[in-house]
């Protein structure tokens, strides 16, 4: 049994907290958090069934750990898990990975050093409803992808050390990079706005890859919670609305055909858009934040990389990175 100790019992840490719990193959072994009265909120949930610190540096010492699970905010992210990777112990951290990219390159650098395994939560890429729409993808379903638009926004929580973008557009990022098997883009634009934030508080992104385009939003300061993804294919188009607490995958057999020839009534050619069925898979419910702890549990005793490894989450900085020096420009 592995034993986990987690950093951060602030907003998300809960949870982190509560799916490491729920894993019988896991140790909640402590929750260590740096204001008192975080550790008093762990206690009244977990009473003797854990530890509990206020000290990190005492669980990086601590030889009955193997592993640290990491939810502080995104500016501790580097220091935290450098010093847990030094410590020998395995990291699962909170995305985004780090501020910078060259941040990202040492600790992936060091990590594949010493042996251990980083595993960075992109949690939506453990959803189930986006391994459906990847196994859509796979088997020819939608055919050849046109465009991916997500949508990902609310009002609040305003951080300090990141803008929306990095905070929210970083999962559908992860998202497009998951479906698309990695690929990168080859064209950026952005443009955001620093409302009530040192950072952009709204940001709208737009990529071109080889062969599809992409547009994200993320916003802290919206009136509406929207949670939206549309992938679009030639042959059909599917929408996946995460606000909803069932039927959250929506797949229409709906796009345009292009008939040419003689069959084209006037001209060359005719485009007609064909409307089609719509249909709603049953999907089973799964908890991604599970999935994703039990991937790190997975990959650490099995000694291999996680589909969530630092070099994902590289290629994910790296367009955030630039996307912000084209808004700063
Ligand atoms: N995967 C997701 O869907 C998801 C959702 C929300 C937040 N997050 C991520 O989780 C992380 C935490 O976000 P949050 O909203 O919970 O932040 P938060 O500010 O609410 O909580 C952070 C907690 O970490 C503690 N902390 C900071 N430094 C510490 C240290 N050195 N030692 C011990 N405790 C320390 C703070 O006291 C605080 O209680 C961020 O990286 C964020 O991006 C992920």
């Amino acid at each position: 049994m592995l034993n986990i100790a987690l950093i951060g019992f602030g907003y998300w840490g809960p949870n982190v907290a509560r799916n490491i719990h729920a894993n019988p193959n896991l140790n909640l072994h402590t929750i260590c958090d740096i204001k008192i009265d975080r550790l008093e909120k762990a206690k009244t949930i977990y009473i003797a069934q854990t530890n509990y610190e206020i000290d990190y540096k005492k669980l990086l010492d601590n030889s009955d750990i193997n592993a640290i699970a990491i939810a502080v905010e995104t500016s501790g992210h580097y220091n935290l898990v450098k010093e847990a990777l030094l410590a020998g112990k395995h990291v699962y951290v909170e995305k985004p990975f780090t501020s910078t990219v060259a941040e990202a390159k040492e600790l992936e650098e060091l990590a594949n050093k010493l042996g251990l395994t980083v595993h960075v939560d992109h949690i939506m890429i453990f959803h189930p409803v986006i391994k459906k729409i990847k196994s859509l993808i796979e088997a020819g379903e939608l055919g050849d992808i046109l465009f991916i638009d997500a949508m990902r926004m609310n009002l609040g929580q305003i951080k300090k050390d990141v803008s929306a973008m990095w905070d929210l557009a970083v999962h559908d990022l992860s998202i497009i990079d998951y479906l698309m098997d990695g690929k990168e883009p080859f064209y950026i634009s952005s443009v955001g706005e620093k409302y009530y934030n040192p950072k952009e508080s709204l940001c709208f992104l737009t990529l071109r890859y080889e062969g599809f385009i992409s547009h994200i939003q993320s916003s802290w300061i919206s009136p509406l919670k929207e949670r939206k993804l549309i992938v679009a294919g030639t042959k059909k188009m599917v929408v996946f609305d995460d606000m909803k607490v069932s039927e959250k995958l929506m797949i229409y057999d709906k796009g345009v055909n292009v008939i040419s020839g003689e069959n084209a009534e006037y001209n060359d050619y005719a485009v007609k858009t064909r409307d089609g069925d719509v249909w709603i898979p049953y999907i089973k419910q799964e908890d991604a934040l599970y999935n994703s702890i039990n991937h790190f549990r997975e990959c650490i005793e099995q000694n291999k990389q996680s589909i969530s490894n630092p070099n994902q989450a590289i290629r994910l900085l790296k367009i955030l990175e630039l996307a912000d020096e084209k808004m700063n420009k």
